[in-house]
C-alpha cells in the first residue's frame, strides 16, 4: 500500500516517494505559505504567490515536482536527501506523513537516520525545517540545505527574465543569507519582503548563485558543490539566485542532533536579524509546532464524529474541513494544478468556501464576506474576481450567480451566530457609498430581478455557475434556468431575514413563486429539467436535442431549491443518465466541438474531460444534498461514498487515479474519455466546501437554524449508529443519532453541554 491514514495523529503517511502526480500538502501562518509534495518538492510565497513568490516551482515540466526544500546530506562519497527526491542516491528506508499544516521525513542510509519536519508556525513568518539527525557508529557528516530561488513575479520572470534578472541580489550578512527582489517595475515594492535563510547551528560556507553552486548542464539532482564537498560563498548581483548553506556536523554513535533551518521573510535587514535571533532562541521551534498543534485540534474539535464507517470518519473529521479551511484561505490561487498567476479571489468560488468556515470561526467567515461585498456595486452585480493584495483592478465580469452566493453565505453566517448583529454590519460598495450587509445582500435580488430574460429566467450575462456556459449568451438574451433555482434558494433565505429584520418576507416569496411556476412550466423536459436558453431560445439539456440531453445541476437544484414538482423523478434521471460508480457526471451525453453549432459551439474539451462530461466532483455534492432532501438515504450515502477520494482511487486504480487519495479533486474523466477515473485539480475545489455541508448538515442533517439546532439525519445502516460532537454557539452538543428521525434542540443561551440520542 502506498499510503496509510494515522488518524490519531491526524496524518497521512505515504510510502512510496514517487507518487503518480506529486501528492501535495499546505503549510502556512495566513500570511507565510508552502505548497510542498511527499517528495519535498513545492513552492513558499508570501502572501501572494503572484507577487511575492520565494522559489521557483517547475509546473508540468519534466522532471516533475522540482524545485522544492532539500537538505543534501554528504556522508563520504555518499549524497541523498532526506525527502528522497532529488537525488538518484535514494534513503534505504523512508516514509513521508502528510498532518496538519507540516509535513515530515523520515529516512535513512548506511546508518544516518534523519527525520525532517517542515511546518510554518504563527511566531515568525517562515517555513522551519526540522532536522533531526542521528548516526549508528560516530560519523563527520555535511549538511547542504537548498532553496532554488525565483523572480518573485512568476509571470513577469516568463516575460522579462533576460533583463530583469540583473536586478536581484542574493548575499550573506554574517552567516545570514538575504534575498532582495529589486525589479524597478514590480507592483508594491514597499511591500516587498527581503527573503532570508539562515541555519540555528555554524554554517561554514554558503552559495547564494545557483549556478556556482549546481554547475553547467547539472540540476538539483547533483550540485557539484556538494558533490565536491563544499559550497564557495557565492554571492549573486544580477543573474539566478540560490541559498545554499554548507553545515558540517559530527554525530556521535547514537547521540541525536537537532539542525533547524529558516527561509523566511522580513522587510529590513534589521528586522531579518531579529526574525533569525527569535527562531535560534532555545525552545522556539518546539513552542511554534506545539502551537500549530493546538490551533489544528481547537479548529477540528468543532465538529468530530464516530462512525462505523472508517473513510468517511477520516474525512469529516480531518481531511475534508482541513482541505475546506486551505480553500478558504488560497481560493483557487495555487495549487499542483494552478500555477497562481492570475486567479485573485473568487467571488462565486469563495462565497461557497465560506459556507464551511462557518461552523468554524464566524469572524474569519465575515471578514472574508465583507471583502466579497466590498466588490459588489450599487446595483447589485459584483465583480467577478478581486486581487485584494496585489491591488490588481478585478475582473468586472459580470455572471448571474456571483452576487447570490453571497445571500447564501449571509444567511448561514446569522443561523451560525442566532443574532441580526452580522447584517447591521457597514461595508463599501465598490463603486462608491457603504450599506449594511442587509441592504447590500437585497441589491443582490434586486440585480436579478432587474436582468430577467424574455422568458422569465435570470438572464445567463457572462455564464452562470458552469463557466462552460458562457457561449450561450454572447447576444446577452441566453437565460439560465439553473440561476432561477439558485435565485430560488435564496429567496427562501432572504424572505426569513427579511421577516426576522421586520421587513416583508413575502414580496420574496411571491418571486420565489413566479420562478418556481416557469421552471416547471417551461424547463420541465418529461423526465428532467433542462439547463438554459441560448440567444436564439434553443433549450439546452433536452431530450430533443442532439447532444448534451440531461444536466446535473438543474436536477439537482430542483430539489434544493424546493421549486421543482418533478424533483424525484428528476433525480431518478440522474440516476439512470449520469451515475457512473465512480462519480455523478454532469452532462450527458459528452459534447462534440460542433453543438449546439459550429461557430457558437459550447466547448472544446475532449469527450468526458474537464467541463464536458466528467464527473465533477463539486456538482456531485448537490446531488447528495437533493437524495437527502428527497429522504433517499441509500442514494445520498451511494453518491457520497464513491467520491471519497480513498474510495475513488481505490476504484480506479492508483495510477490511472493520479491525484491524492485524502482531499478532494474538481473533477474524474467519465466514461466517454479513454482515460476513465483519472483526477484532476486536486486540493483547491468547491468540492471541498459542499462535500463538508452535504456529510455534516444533509447525511448526518446537524443544520443551524435560528432556534436551534435541527437534527434531520438521513443515514444508511453503514452510517449509524453516527455519533457527534458539534460546537454551536458556545454550547457542546453531544449528539447520538441510531435513526433517521427529526429532532430539534431549542439553543438556550449559558448552556455549556448538551446530549441527546435519537
Ligand atoms: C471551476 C471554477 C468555478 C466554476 C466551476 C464550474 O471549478 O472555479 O468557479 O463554478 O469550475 O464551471
Amino acid at each position: 500500500m502506498t499510503y496509510q491514514f494515522n488518524n490519531q495523529a491526524r496524518e497521512i503517511e505515504i510510502n512510496k516517494y514517487s507518487t503518480p502526480t506529486p501528492w501535495m500538502n499546505y503549510l502556512s501562518n495566513g500570511t507565510f505559505h508552502t505548497m510542498i509534495s511527499q517528495a519535498g518538492g513545492g513552492v513558499a510565497f508570501y502572501r501572494s504567490p503572484q507577487i511575492w513568490r520565494i522559489n521557483h516551482y517547475r509546473f508540468f515540466h519534466l522532471p516533475t515536482d522540482r524545485s522544492g526544500f532539500y537538505t543534501y546530506i554528504k556522508d563520504g562519497g555518499d549524497v541523498w536527501c532526506p525527502t528522497n527526491e532529488p537525488c538518484k542516491t535514494k534513503p534505504e528506508t523512508w516514509k513521508a506523513a502528510h498532518g496538519m499544516g507540516y509535513t515530515r521525513f523520515e529516512a535513512g542510509r548506511n546508518g544516518v537516520h534523519a527525520v525532517a519536519t517542515y511546518f510554518v508556525g504563527k511566531y515568525e513568518n517562515a517555513l522551519i525545517w526540522n532536522l533531526k539527525l542521528k548516526s549508528e557508529t560516530d560519523k563527520k557528516i555535511t549538511l547542504f540545505p537548498y532553496v532554488e530561488l525565483g523572480m518573485m513575479e512568476f509571470m513577469r520572470e516568463l516575460q522579462w527574465q533576460c533583463y530583469n534578472k540583473h536586478q536581484l541580489s542574493a548575499y550573506a550578512i554574517d552567516d545570514v543569507l538575504v534575498y532582495r527582489y529589486g525589479v524597478e517595475t514590480q507592483p508594491k515594492p514597499e511591500e516587498t519582503p527581503l527573503v532570508y535563510f539562515a541555519a540555528d547551528v555554524p554554517v561554514t560556507a554558503f552559495d547564494c548563485d545557483r549556478d556556482e553552486f549546481v554547475g553547467a548542464y547539472r540540476s538539483e539532482e547533483n550540485p557539484q558543490n556538494v558533490e565536491a564537498g563544499g559550497c564557495t560563498n557565492s554571492t549573486l548581483y544580477g543573474g539566478d539566485p540560490c541559498f545554499a548553506l554548507q553545515i558540517d556536523l559530527e554525530l556521535k554513535a547514537g547521540e541525536e542532533r537537532e539542525v533547524n533551518i529558516f527561509l523566511g521573510t522580513a522587510m529590513t535587514e534589521e528586522e531579518i536579524k531579529r526574525c533569525v535571533s527569535h527562531c535560534r532562541e532555545k525552545g522556539f521551534v518546539e513552542t511554534s509546532y506545539a502551537a500549530l498543534s493546538a490551533q489544528w485540534a481547537d479548529f477540528l474539535r468543532k465538529f468530530q464524529c464516530e462512525l462505523p464507517d472508517a473513510d468517511v470518519q477520516t474525512m469529516v473529521n480531518i481531511w475534508n474541513p482541513y482541505q475546506a479551511e486551505r480553500n478558504f484561505q488560497f481560493s483557487r490561487n495555487i495549487s499542483y494544478y494552478a500555477t497562481g498567476t492570475f486567479r485573485g479571489v473568487g467571488v462565486r468560488d469563495t462565497a461557497q468556501d465560506i459556507l464551511a468556515m462557518v461552523p468554524f470561526d464566524l469572524c474569519r467567515a465575515k471578514d472574508k464576506l465583507n471583502l466579497l461585498l466590498g466588490q459588489q456595486y450599487r446595483d447589485g452585480h459584483c465583480n467577478h474576481y478581486c486581487f485584494p493584495i496585489e491591488g490588481w483592478e478585478p475582473l468586472a465580469r459580470i455572471h448571474s450567480d456571483n452576487h447570490l452566493w453571497l445571500v447564501m453565505a449571509a444567511y448561514h453566517i446569522v443561523m451560525e451566530e442566532g443574532t441580526l448583529d452580522y447584517l447591521e454590519e457597514a461595508v463599501d460598495f465598490y463603486d462608491g457609498g457603504s450599506a449594511t450587509v442587509w441592504e447590500h445582500i437585497k441589491k443582490s435580488i434586486d440585480f436579478t430581478m432587474a436582468n430577467l430574460g424574455e422568458q422569465g429566467f435570470p438572464l445567463m450575462l457572462a455564464s452562470d455557475w458552469n463557466d462552460m456556459l458562457y457561449k450561450v449568451c454572447r447576444e446577452g438574451k441566453g437565460e439560465s434556468i439553473w440561476t432561477s433555482m439558485q435565485f430560488g434558494t435564496v429567496l427562501h433565505q432572504i424572505a426569513e431575514l427579511a421577516d426576522r429584520m421586520g421587513e416583508n418576507g413575502q414580496k420574496y416569496l411571491d418571486i420565489y413563486e413566479a420562478q418556481k411556476k416557469l421552471v416547471n412550466e417551461k424547463a420541465w423536459d418529461g423526465a428532467w429539467y433542462r439547463r438554459c436558453i441560448t440567444d436564439d431560445g434553443t433549450f439546452i439539456g433536452s431530450a430533443a436535442e442532439p447532444q448534451a440531453k440531461i444536466w446535473l445541476n438543474t436536477q439537482s437544484w430542483s430539489v434544493i431549491s424546493g421549486m421543482g414538482a418533478y424533483g424525484k423523478a428528476a433525480m431518478d434521471s440522474v440516476k439512470q443518465y449520469l451515475d457512473t460508480d465512480l462519480g455523478i457526471k454532469k452532462i450527458h451525453p459528452s459534447m462534440m466541438t460542433d453543438y449546439p453549432t459550429k461557430e457558437g459551439n459550447l466547448t472544446c474539451y475532449n469527450k468526458g474531460c474537464g467541463e464536458n462530461g466528467s464527473v465533477f466532483c463539486h456538482a456531485n455534492t448537490w446531488a447528495i444534498i437533493a437524495e437527502c432532501l428527497l429522504k433517499r438515504p441509500e442514494r445520498a450515502y451511494k453518491y457520497y461514498h464513491q467520491l471519497l477520494p480513498m474510495v475513488a482511487q481505490a476504484k480506479a486504480g492508483e495510477w490511472r487515479y493520479k491525484a491524492e487519495p485524502y482531499v478532494y479533486s474538481s473533477n474524474i474523466f467519465g466514461p466517454e474519455s479513454d482515460k476513465f477515473g483519472l483526477a484532476n485539480v486536486s486540493w483547491l475545489t468547491g468540492t471541498a466546501a459542499w462535500m463538508y455541508l452535504a456529510v455534516t448538515q444533509y447525511m448526518l442533517g446537524i443544520r443551524p437554524n435560528w432556534d436551534g439546532l435541527e437534527i434531520d439525519p438521513c443515514l444508511t445502516a453503514q452510517m449509524l449508529p453516527a455519533k457527534v460532537t458539534r460546537v454551536f454557539r458556545g454550547c457542546t452538543y453531544h449528539i447520538t443519532i441510531t435513526k433517521n428521525e427529526r429532532a430539534f434542540i431549542p439553543h438556550e443561551t449559558g448552556r455549556e453541554e448538551f446530549e441527546i440520542t435519537i
